[in-house]
């Protein structure tokens, strides 16, 4: 017999364990609640709405809710699926998220949560400004220009590398994330390829140079269109 509490997600029976959260159990028993600040080797960060769920009106994040013996999650309702595809389209509009070009395409959670979810940019990027990138470390690059700002990064390196090589500055739409060395480059910090930090940005922000991923398309310039099932060996 089962002998695990349980609660209900869109009517669903999902069992859990003490300690889990409603984002975990749902994970555990295949339902897939999109997420992209979550990683299960860190504590939950909350950062990011994108795993936004209803307990009895409220919107909450599924990934810091304790799951509870007889609470009532709503995920697929025509709200919050809007609510997902404004903060989709939202994030996909405030980077420069052209996967052709992108060492990370194929193993990419905003890829996935776009693809599933079939969201696309609706602004042009032509006109926007990105924080500058970090090219000036021979094993990492930091693309500001891809960071979604979730923080995984940040608490990564502190808890798993114990560098603590990363925070954000700024303010409003000025927060960009910001490498903790003199002179503010990561060539003079004490990053490598092989950190936790890299290793799990759920995005191509920060990523390791000489990657056997390589795609790059000079004729790409949009979203709109994009193979996203081209193969991750194509290189131009
Ligand atoms: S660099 Fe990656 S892990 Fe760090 S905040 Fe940006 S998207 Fe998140
Ligand atoms: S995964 Fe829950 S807020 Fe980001």
């Amino acid at each position: 017999m089962d002998t695990h509490p349980s609660f209900l997600i869109d009517g669903r029976e999902v069992a859990f364990q003490a300690g889990q959260t409603v984002l975990q159990a749902a994970l555990a028993a295949g339902l897939n609640i999109p997420h992209l600040c979550f990683n299960p080797e860190l504590e939950p960060i909350g950062s990011c709405r994108l795993c936004l769920v209803e307990v009895a009106g409220c919107k909450l994040s599924a990934c810091t809710l304790l799951a509870e013996e007889g609470l009532a999650v709503q995920h697929d309702t025509p709200r919050l699926r809007q609510l997902r595809m404004a903060l989709l389209t939202f994030l996909l509009e405030q980077g420069k998220h052209t996967c052709i070009r992108c060492e990370r395409t194929g193993d990419c959670r905003l890829q996935d949560a776009a693809i599933a979810f079939d969201a696309q940019p609706e602004a042009s990027l032509t006109s926007q400004v990105f924080p500058p990138n970090d090219d000036s470390h021979p094993e990492v690059s930091l693309n500001r220009d891809r960071c979604i700002l979730c923080g995984i990064c940040i608490q990564a390196s502190r808890k798993l590398d114990g560098k603590n090589l990363f925070t954000f500055a700024g303010k409003g739409g000025d927060v960009m994330l910001t490498v903790e060395s003199p002179s503010g480059l990561l060539k003079d910090s004490t990053i490598s390829a092989d950190d936790h930090a890299v290793r799990l940005c759920p995005v191509g922000a920060l990523t390791r140079k000489h990657h056997p991923v390589q795609a790059s398309f000079s004729s790409f310039d949009g979203f709109e269109g994009m193979d996203w099932g081209m193969p991750t060996e194509f290189s131009v």
